[in-house]
C-alpha cells in the first residue's frame, strides 16, 4: 500500500478486498503515463464517504451509497496527491462535472465499482491528462451505433472477432479518456464521433483524431494514448502535450 492510500483509509474500515490487493501490488494506470504524472489508485469498496470534507459532500448530498463511494475515492486519492504537492483544499467540483483542480494542476478521475483512479500534474508539464476505467465487460447492444464513427466500426468488425467486444470497450474507454483531457480546455460539446480512434496494430497504444473544428486545437490533430486491459479491467489515459 502506497503513503498516498494508506492517509486515504479509516482505521474502521474491513480488511482489503481481492480488488483492493491486486490495485496494491500491481498498479493499472502507473504503466500507461509518464512518471512526472503523479498517479493513484483504489478500491473505492475501501473508501468512506464520512472522510469527504464539508465542501465536497454537498455534491453527493441525494446520492445512492455506491457512488457517494466512488466519489470519496476519487477525492480521498486527489486530496492526498495535492497534500503530497503542498496543495491541501477541498477539491470541489465545476457546473460542468470536471474537478476544480487548484491553479496549477491539471488532472483527471475516475471509477467503476471495483477501482478508482486519480492521475494529476502540473501545469509546467502538459496542457491536460484524461484517464478513464471500465470493468472489462461487454458493452451493451448498441452502445457501438452511438459511440463509433463509420470508420471505427469498419476497422473493429475487421478485427479478431474474439477480441471484438474488448477492442470496443478499448475504444469506448479510449474516448472517454480522450473527452476528459480535451473537454477543460475546449469546453464545448464533443460528441462522441468527435475524436476517432485509429486502427492500431500495438497493444498498449492508441492514436486519435479530432475530427471537428471549433475547439481550441486544429481538426485532425493527432492525440496519442496508452490503454491496457487487466485485472478485469480495461484502462485508457491521454496526456495533452504543452503547445
Ligand atoms: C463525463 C464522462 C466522460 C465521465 O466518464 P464515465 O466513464 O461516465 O465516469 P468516470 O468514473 O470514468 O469519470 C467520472 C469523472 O469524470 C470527471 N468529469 C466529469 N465531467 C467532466 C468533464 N466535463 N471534463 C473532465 N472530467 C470530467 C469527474 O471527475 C468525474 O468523477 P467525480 O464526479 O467523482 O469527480 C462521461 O460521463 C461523459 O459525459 N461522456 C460523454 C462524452 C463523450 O461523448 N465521450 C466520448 C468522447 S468524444
Amino acid at each position: 500500500m502506497t503513503e498516498t492510500e494508506t492517509r486515504a483509509l479509516p482505521t474502521t474500515l474491513p480488511p482489503p478486498t481481492d480488488a483492493a490487493r491486486s490495485a496494491m501490488a500491481m498498479p493499472l494506470f502507473a504503466p500507461l503515463l509518464p512518471d512526472w504524472v503523479h498517479v493513484s489508485e483504489m478500491d473505492p469498496a475501501m473508501a468512506d464517504s464520512a472522510t469527504l470534507l464539508p465542501e465536497e459532500r454537498t455534491f453527493v448530498a441525494v446520492a445512492v451509497g455506491r457512488r457517494r463511494r466512488e466519489f470519496a475515492a476519487g477525492r480521498s486519492l486527489a486530496r492526498s496527491l495535492l497534500a503530497s504537492l503542498g496543495k491541501e483544499a477541498p477539491l470541489c467540483r465545476e457546473a460542468d462535472g470536471r474537478p476544480a483542480w487548484p491553479p496549477g494542476i491539471v488532472g483527471s478521475i475516475t471509477h467503476c465499482t471495483t477501482l478508482a483512479a486519480v492521475a494529476l500534474a502540473s501545469t509546467d508539464d502538459c496542457a491536460g491528462i484524461g484517464i478513464d476505467v471500465e470493468a472489462n465487460r461487454p458493452l451493451p447492444q448498441g452502445v457501438a451505433r452511438l459511440i463509433l464513427s463509420e470508420q471505427e466500426q469498419r476497422w473493429i468488425r475487421r478485427s479478431d472477432p474474439r477480441l471484438a467486444a474488448e477492442t470496443l470497450l478499448r475504444v469506448f474507454c479510449a474516448k472517454e479518456a480522450l473527452y476528459k483531457a480535451i473537454y477543460p480546455l475546449a469546453r464545448c460539446a464533443l460528441p462522441p464521433q468527435a475524436l476517432i480512434v485509429e486502427r492500431s496494430a500495438r497493444n498498449d497504444s492508441f492514436v486519435a483524431r479530432l475530427a471537428v473544428e471549433g475547439t481550441p486545437f486544429p481538426k485532425d490533430m493527432l492525440l496519442e494514448g496508452r490503454w491496457a486491459a487487466r485485472r478485469g479491467h480495461v484502462a485508457a489515459a491521454v496526456v495533452i502535450k504543452l503547445a
